[in-house]
């Protein structure tokens, strides 16, 4: 991974954060929206500005959802409908995807696969029903490794109808920008064909919640519920607390067996969500880093800054919470599953020679020259023919093979699946996720009961690689 060069300009500002001198009190996300249209809740898209340097610096050009970055955090109780108006007021097309949830796929906002893109001037309503509970995300769907760099991006929480018993919970949306030596956005890099053949669009100055190096006022004693989402293009984050043991609670909004993090971290890949039970467990006074590792070594992204009081409980902490089953089988059946292969090619130090675009068998070279340079099965970009096409209610394993030099996330539309196998072996890996993280030349195999109908598009979430063809999709009937 590469690091976060600071540019000069900053790095004054930059060292006096990092020693601790200035304690910047962050407002939450904005919960829910003001406006509302009838019975949708109007959620706009425009050109904004945001203080992403944080002040007395100049503000950066950005677009947000409601002009702001995140866009507010949308809200509701597990089966209920929430309706939303979005307004495209940007001088592009745009749509918005509802990242994770397995809704009707006429409202997963994908332009030209499920929907036309909205029009600048225009809206479209979405009316979503979110079968589960958890930590979800919304972004556009069109020209989405620009519109997501701009800053279109927010959280949509789905609550569970019995909570778990916390404190509080406390939203953490982790991003990279790319800003130029006027602190504004560098545009010049979108479209770039040296990130998207390798890692892709790496920022170089990180955000938690649209702010630089934030810190989070903390009560000694007290019990968080953190929702981590990972809203950079193709920035892997690897996480984890200075001198605390958070427990995993749900990964990709799903409910997890309780379980401590990984002692090199949890890794949390583009797209990725997690939500971690966090116990204060330092004293008044403290500070704690919530940190990502570089090359470097430790980088602090956010802290955590314990006031001067104890906070008192009538009864002790319970050892361990564990989220409410989502509608989801605990036991996959796979009997008479249908197979699927999916071969991952291309990149920077690839084998990848030609493949078809557009149905046209073209060169690497000719690749390069219509923005692609990776493939699956041998195709680049959307094909007119899907991955798979089954009948609902269908068993589906998919063999997937990263047969190049790059990591990649994968994510499925519509639905969550489990990892069955690893380089060949079996595992047992009782999570659900819609994002995975796949390591250079790593084989996996995943299966999930196709159970909603409709066209679902499974891409890498890296979003410069999704842009350069790393995308297919499957038909459900
Ligand atoms: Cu988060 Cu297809 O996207
Ligand atoms: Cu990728």
């Amino acid at each position: 991974m590469s690091s976060f060069p600071v540019h000069n300009r900053h790095r004054r500002d930059f060292l006096r954060t990092a020693l601790g001198g200035a304690l910047i009190a962050v407002a939450p996300v904005p919960r829910g929206i003001a406006a509302t249209t009838g019975k949708h809740q109007l959620l706009e898209a425009r050109p904004a500005q945001a203080a992403l340097l944080g002040p007395p610096d100049q503000l950066t050009e950005i677009w947000g959802y409601g002009g702001k970055v995140p866009g507010p955090e949308l809200r509701v109780r597990q089966g209920e409908s929430l309706k939303l108006r979005v307004s495209n007021k940007l001088p592009q097309a745009t749509s918005v995807h509802w990242h994770g949830l397995r809704i009707a796929n006429e409202m997963d906002g994908v332009a030209g696969l499920t929907q036309a893109p909205i029009q600048p001037g225009e809206f479209f309503d979405y009316e979503l029903t979110p079968p589960d509970a958890g930590t979800y995300w919304y972004h556009p769907h069109h020209q989405s490794a620009e519109q997501l760099a701009r800053g279109l991006y927010g959280a949509l929480i789905v609550e569970e109808h019995e909570p778990p018993p916390v404190d509080r919970e406390l939203l953490l949306i982790l991003d990279d920008w790319k800003l130029d030596d006027h602190g504004q956005l560098n545009i010049a890099s979108f479209g770039n064909m040296h990130d998207a053949s390798h890692a892709g669009r790496m920022g170089n100055w990180p955000t938690v919640n649209g702010v630089h190096s934030p810190s989070y006022p903390v009560q000694a004693g007290e019990r968080l519920r953190l929702r981590l989402i990972n809203s950079a293009n193709s920035r892997i984050f690897r996480i984890d607390i200075e001198k605390h043991t958070p427990s995993l609670i749900a990964l990709d909004g799903q409910p997890v067996r309780p379980r401590s993090l990984p002692a090199e971290g949890l890794w949390l890949a583009p797209g990725q969500r997690a939500d971690l039970i966090l116990d204060l467990s330092g004293k008044p006074g403290e500070q704690a880093a919530l940190r990502t590792y570089l090359r470097e070594g430790a980088y602090t992204m956010a802290n955590f800054s314990y006031d001067s009081e104890q906070r008192r409980r009538d009864s002790p902490l319970d050892a361990q919470i564990a989220l409410p089953a989502n509608p989801l089988p605990s036991r996959l059946e796979l009997g008479g599953a249908h197979k699927a292969a999916l071969l991952m090619q291309g990149g920077a130090m690839g084998s990848l020679r030609s493949a078809r675009h557009q149905g046209q068998e073209l060169t690497m070279r000719e690749l390069v020259q219509q923005g692609m340079v990776w493939a699956f099965n041998g195709e680049a970009g959307l094909p007119k023919v899907p991955l798979l096409s089954v009948k609902r209610g269908q068993a589906v394993v998919v063999d997937i093979v990263n047969d190049n030099r790059w990591p990649h996330a994968m994510h499925l539309h519509g639905h969550h699946f489990r990892v069955l196998a690893r380089d060949g072996q079996s595992v047992d890996e009782p999570d659900w996720r819609d994002t995975l993280l796949m390591g250079r030349g790593e084989q996996v195999q995943i299966g999930f009961v196709a159970d909603n109908p409709g066209k679902w598009v499974l891409h890498c979430h890296m979003l410069e690689h999704q842009a350069a063809g790393m995308v297919t999709w499957i038909e459900v009937s």
